[in-house]
């Protein structure tokens, strides 16, 4: 492989890539068409005319007014089925990329709290990843988000609401409105997550208020396996240090950083792979950022000049602290490998 590429022979490399995607929001997802044709079955108003006018009205600057919109647009999921058509709909793009596998954020309180049934929401989406492993090829998992605004006993309810489906559901992580909600506040829920056997993991979004308390709060009191963002770790070498000898991924969320944060943190994450921390690439609200796997690891190439060696470590790092069986892992490492050497 080439060290230079053009534009054109590197965005080929990129999309036949295998890839694995981390950290993407089932419910941020919902494409402005899919939100109309739902809004049309269910007899829910949007307050907009077209899919054109509800993209024109995406004007988030920051997180809470990006969890505005995000939070209103999803009142049209209803029933079994909209959860269903939402998650087919991203597991059929993804895997168009060539996504192979991924890890998917749902978060139940935000349908519980409007009277949409737990079961509801998870029936949907595992008919969706069961139909879409056999008929597509992308093999999937779930991990349940605490929104991190509501009480730690609202999430401790949703933990136990979650228990009978604990065979769907890979891990636990905490989202939604990190200001004045850090990890510690949810200590105990995620214990009891941890003795349930689920895996953790936490957003710690870019820039927020005390942001070294909760990356803290992340590594030594809840003991995470990964952290959701953390770009801000490098503020601090000893957490860097710490996380790349702990091997804790990073799903980093690039062209959502440039619409929360107004910057793409690719600086950012070259110094974390030169650090030896695992970052990975994800598309995190992919129809809410306009922004999917491959066009997150095109806006690395094009503007932050990424070639094919960084995005291949990127690529690697994915596939090896995804939450997978080791025989599943060295499957996917080997489909990369492969399509490495046909690169040559
Ligand atoms: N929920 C959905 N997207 C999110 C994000 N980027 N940060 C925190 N919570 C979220
Ligand atoms: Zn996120």
């Amino acid at each position: 492989m080439q060290s230079q590429q053009t534009a054109a022979s590197l965005h080929a490399f990129i999309e036949q890539l295998p890839k694995a995607e981390l950290h993407v929001h089932l419910e941020g997802t919902l494409e402005p068409e899919l939100s109309f044709a739902l809004a049309a079955r269910n007899g829910v108003a949007l307050g907009h005319d077209t899919p054109e006018a509800l993209i024109a009205a995406y004007n988030f600057h920051d997180l809470p007014s990006f969890l505005t919109i995000y939070y209103k647009a999803m009142e049209v999921l209803l029933t079994e089925q909209d959860f269903f058509d939402m998650t087919w709909a991203y597991l059929s793009k993804t895997r168009s990329q060539n996504v192979l596998y991924c890890e998917m954020f749902f978060d139940p309180q935000a349908h519980t709290s409007r009277g949409v049934a737990f079961d509801t929401v998870i029936q949907g989406i595992h008919r969706a990843q069961v139909q879409a492993a056999a008929e597509l090829g992308v093999e999937s998992q779930l991990v349940m988000c605490f929104l991190r605004e509501l009480p730690a006993e609202s999430a401790m309810q949703t933990l136990l609401a979650s228990l009978p489906y604990k065979d769907w559901i890979v891990g636990v992580g905490l989202d939604s409105d990190e200001k004045n909600n850090p990890p510690i506040k949810f200590a105990e829920v995620f214990a009891r997550a941890r003795a349930e056997g689920y895996r953790l993991t936490m957003h710690c979004d870019v820039n927020q208020q005390n942001t070294l308390v909760h990356i803290r709060q992340c590594l030594d009191d809840i003991v995470v396996d990964r952290i959701d963002h953390g770009v801000n770790s490098l503020e601090d070498p000893e957490i860097c240090a710490e996380i790349a000898r702990r091997g804790i991924g990073l799903t980093v969320c690039p062209v959502s950083n440039r619409f929360v944060v107004q910057n793409l943190t690719g600086d950012e994450i070259r110094r974390m792979l030169a650090l030896g921390m695992k970052a990975t690439i994800n598309s995190d609200d992919p129809a809410y950022f306009r922004g999917y796997m491959n066009e997150n690891l095109i806006a690395l190439h094009e503007d932050a000049g990424f070639e094919a060696a960084e995005i291949t470590r990127l690529v690697r790092n994915s596939f090896e602290v995804a939450w997978l069986s080791e025989a599943r892992r060295s499957h996917y490492l080997g489909l990369l490998d492969q399509s490495l050497a046909a690169n040559i």
